[in-house]
Parts: C-alpha cells; sequence; structure tokens
C-alpha cells in the first residue's frame, strides 16, 4: 500500500493504474475509521481491480463555530486499518495541496436539497463537500464512488452534482453501520463522554420507534415525529436540530407516509453533532 501526499503522484499513480485497463474504487474520507468506513473500503475492495482512500479533514465544509480543530484524526491507525483491509492507495493531502495560494472556485448544488436539513443550520457546508469530492474525482478519477447512507442528504446532494455535471463515476451508497446498541457509528462518536454515549442511543431509540409506528399502519407524519421528540428530549444534554420525515430521493418532507420516507435525526448531544436516518414503510407497502 502507497501513501501519498501530492496531487501530481496520486494522479500519476491513478493514470498508470488505469492504463492497464484495471477498475478504480474509490473511498473518499475524512479518516478516524471506524467499521462504516470499513464497509465502504471492503465494498469497493469486492468490486474494483484497485481501491484507493482519501483521508482529509475538509476544511471549507466546517463553518466557523464548528468542529475542525476537535475532528477526530488517527492517520496511523487508519493506515493499519487501510492496509488489513487491501487498500492499494491512500491519498492524505495537506490543506495547502489541496487548497493552494489563489484557489477560488467552489462548486454548488443549489436549491432545497442543499438548503433544507443539514443545510439549514450549517451553512456552505454542502458547497465544502461538492467543491472537495469534485476535486478528488478529478484527481483519483474512480470507475466507483463509495459513500454511507449515514450522511443521506450528502450522498444525494452528491449524486445530484454527478448526474448535473456528467461526471464519469458511478456513486454507491453503502448502509448505515451501527454500533451492538444501535448507535450510528460515526468518527465524532468517540467525543463524547460515557453519559452523553448513553444519551446518544436515544437517537436510535426514537428512529426504531418510528419505523416500528409505520410498519404498523401510523400513516400520519405527526404523530410519528412527535413520539421521536419525546424521545428525544428524554436525554437532558440531547439538543435536537430537526426530526424530519422526507422522500428519499428528494428529501421533500412528507405529511402522509404512502411509500417508502426516510426519517432524519440531527442532534447535538452535548458539544458533539450526530446524525442518523431510518427507512421507514408501512406493513401494506411491504407485503406488495
Ligand atoms: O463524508 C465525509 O467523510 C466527507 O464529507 C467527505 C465525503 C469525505 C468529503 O470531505
Amino acid at each position: 500500500m502507497l501513501v501519498m501526499e501530492r496531487v501530481r503522484d496520486i494522479q500519476r499513480a491513478c493514470r498508470d493504474i488505469k492504463a492497464l485497463g484495471d477498475t478504480i474504487g474509490f473511498v473518499p474520507t475524512m479518516g478516524a475509521f471506524h467499521e462504516g468506513h470499513l464497509s465502504l473500503i471492503r465494498a469497493a475492495r469486492e468490486e474494483c481491480d484497485k481501491v484507493v482512500v482519501s483521508i482529509f479533514v475538509n476544511p471549507t465544509q466546517f463553518g466557523p463555530a464548528e468542529d475542525f480543530q476537535s475532528y477526530p484524526r488517527d492517520l496511523e491507525n487508519d493506515k493499519k486499518a487501510a492496509e488489513n483491509e487491501g487498500v492499494d492507495l491512500i491519498f492524505a493531502p495537506t490543506s495547502r495541496e489541496m487548497y493552494p495560494l489563489g484557489f477560488c472556485t467552489e462548486v454548488e448544488v443549489k436549491g432545497d436539497i442543499t438548503s433544507r436539513l443539514c443545510g439549514a443550520s450549517r451553512e456552505g457546508h454542502f458547497k465544502g463537500v461538492t467543491t472537495v469530492v469534485n476535486k478528488l474525482m478529478n484527481i483519483v478519477g474512480p470507475d466507483i464512488a463509495y459513500f454511507g447512507m449515514k450522511d443521506a442528504q450528502q450522498a444525494l446532494v452528491i449524486k445530484r452534482m454527478v448526474k448535473d455535471l456528467n461526471m464519469p463515476v458511478n456513486v454507491r451508497t453503502m448502509p448505515v453501520v451501527r454500533e451492538e446498541d444501535g448507535l450510528a457509528m460515526s468518527s465524532r462518536n468517540i467525543n463524547l463522554s460515557d453519559r452523553e454515549r448513553e444519551q446518544a442511543l436515544n437517537i436510535y431509540k426514537a428512529l426504531k420507534t418510528a419505523e416500528r409506528m409505520a410498519r404498523e399502519g401510523a400513516g400520519s407524519a405527526g404523530p410519528i415525529r412527535s413520539a421521536a421528540m419525546d424521545i428525544l428530549s428524554q436525554g437532558k444534554d440531547v439538543t435536537v436540530e430537526y426530526v424530519e420525515i422526507a422522500d428519499p430521493d428528494t428529501l421533500d418532507p412528507i405529511s402522509e407516509i404512502s411509500g417508502e420516507a426516510l426519517m432524519l435525526v440531527a442532534a447535538r448531544v452535548g458539544e458533539t453533532r450526530l446524525i442518523d436516518n431510518i427507512v421507514l414503510e408501512r406493513e401494506e407497502n411491504r407485503a406488495r
């Protein structure tokens, strides 16, 4: 496994792979690997000849009051884990390498898809994500790129960008990976105190309650959201940012669940912002 910091080096290595006719599976990450990242790497390993992983805590997707400084970083461990999973190339650039002096281009997906949910509270976040993912895709030139569904809105925004800009890459999304008790894996989980970790579980409990209510026939979003809010508010250190039930393809809010719906939650537990989601489906739809 090779680790590269320079754009020109990884670009050349990726060009060489493609010249041999091999396919590239690409997993863009911000590092501090957990099983969620490894599931993406394993999917890439299975589907593609070569696996390229980027590790870059992208400053432009963090707001000034957000946790860029305290975002977990563990490059040495990430390298070992990547090596174990059979990764071929790691791209771990510095900020200066990605955003050299004079850098002044941004890629922005406009409209409801980026302005609502996480976009409402994290101004400029998705613009930072789409700009860096666009750059990374241009640098690596992957056949398939892999993203986790914990960041459901991010995955949709990236799919939109890829489609709108005719980017020659397939985007695969992989399911949320959870701890044994159900908490969605996130690099930020290690910033939770024991007490916060316990309360963070209410996010999963709220989602599971919503899932059960929908399965048992509850069609209106209102009561399902209220039940979820009740569970979330039991955690003293939990501040809910949003609880929404939305169309899984457009993220338009849904008031009556007929087909599949996505329930999305963002909450701050202490200082740590967590997001999670689950698919809601009524029993009668599942039978069809
Ligand atoms: O999901 C992430 O880890 C990041 O938002 C991504 C896609 C690597 C862009 O920095």
